[in-house]
């Protein structure tokens, strides 16, 4: 049931705030990870990895995108992402104590599926997936699952599992990382980054109407460039494949250091630029690359932190958050890029539930 809302993807973005605190509920104290929640098998696991290979498609993938940066940056564990459609059909060195861990809303991605089984055959130390299908066949055929509390997700593209995937990499990354040097304080300052982040992603949700009006410049485009840098590199990927998908416009991600090297030939008054800016080590580098950009005559559009010194002017309009912990910086950035693509849809009037040509679980290759 939509309830209120027009449509299943504006309820799901909606209902984040809510499915984030159910996939924390019981995996978090008030300074630490539960660990024991997390399967008998957890401890045991997670003692004896000393890799992590990351097996996903499309949105499951860029979440595994993000935690890379989570899992090598604070964990200190090393960490490779492939999509499964990839990594099935290739010859690839097996590390030793990789832990394979397959990221999935319905459990029954082909690909995936079909990648878990062979790597199982590989000599692989442990598999894991992050899933939200109980019954599904990721979960019933690995050594461990942690599951997001997302709630049936009905709108095709892909809102509320994405986010909560993140929420439960975060978990895993302080698990890990706690076999690695990874101090009670810092576990501290990290679970209280996820105890803030719903309330933190119902004030973002608040944008929605400028997000709205945002998203008109948009509805009559035939391509976007979305940007970030570090870890918002991912959070951009995501932004653009939802507005590929339920707008049908086409969009591009860039970590926007690669600019320079190609994608900058395209920009013109008819290519809107989309970055995501969190007040980061990276703002700086950021800001000299949208610089070029609208030296280029590209139209921009930054979702900001307050304190980035972004102001609309010519040529940009910023929208600005209020500042984050740098850990949760991908969850909340991800919002207003899934409102985005949702109002540019609605603009367009495609069917955003259901976009053409797309299923919501890919069980054949
Ligand atoms: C995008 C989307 C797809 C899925 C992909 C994997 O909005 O929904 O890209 O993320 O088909 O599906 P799961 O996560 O079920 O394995």
């Amino acid at each position: 049931d939509k309830g209120q809302y027009r449509h299943y993807m504006l309820k799901e973005i909606y209902e984040q705030p809510e499915v984030i605190k159910d996939t924390l509920r019981g995996r978090i104290s008030k300074d630490k990870i539960l660990e024991q929640a997390f399967g008998a098998q957890a401890k045991e696991i997670f003692d004896k990895t000393k890799a992590v290979q990351i097996i996903a498609c499309g949105t499951s993938y860029h979440s595994g995108m993000v935690a890379k940066y989570l899992i090598e940056g604070i964990a200190g564990v090393p960490c490779r992402v492939e999509v499964a459609s990839e990594f099935r059909y290739r010859k690839f060195v097996v590390q030793d104590d990789t832990l394979i861990v397959t990221i999935s809303q319905s459990g029954e991605t082909a690909d995936t599926l079909a990648a878990l089984r062979l790597a199982k055959t590989l000599g692989y130390a442990a598999t894991m997936t992050i899933c939200n299908v109980a019954q599904s066949s990721l979960v019933r055929e690995s050594d461990l699952a942690l599951m997001t509390e997302a709630g049936p997700e009905v709108g095709v593209a892909s809102t509320k599992a994405f986010t909560t995937q993140l929420v439960a990499l975060v978990l895993l990354t302080i698990a890990l990382g706690k076999r690695n040097g990874l101090s009670a304080e810092k576990e501290a300052e990290m679970v209280s980054s996820l105890h803030q982040l719903p309330q933190i992603l119902s004030e973002v949700l608040t944008l929605d109407q400028s997000i709205e009006k945002m998203s008109e410049a948009f509805a009559d485009k035939h391509n976007a460039l979305f940007l970030g840098r570090g870890v918002q590199w991912p959070v951009a990927m995501e932004g653009a494949l939802k507005l590929k998908e339920i707008s049908y416009i086409h969009a591009e991600s860039y970590p926007a250091g690669e600019l320079k090297h190609g994608p900058l030939a395209l920009v013109d008054s008819e290519m809107p630029i989309v970055a995501v800016a969190p007040n980061d080590e990276l703002l700086e580098k950021l800001k000299s690359n949208l610089e070029e950009v609208q030296a280029r005559g590209g139209e921009l559009f930054v979702f900001a932190d307050n304190n980035s010194g972004f102001s609309s002017g010519d040529g940009i309009t910023v929208i600005k958050l209020a500042p984050v912990p740098e850990l949760i910086a991908p969850i909340v950035y991800t919002i207003p890029l899934q409102l985005l693509s949702y109002h540019v849809a609605v603009l367009k009037g495609t069917d955003v539930d259901q976009p053409r040509n797309l299923a919501k679980s890919v069980t054949v290759e």
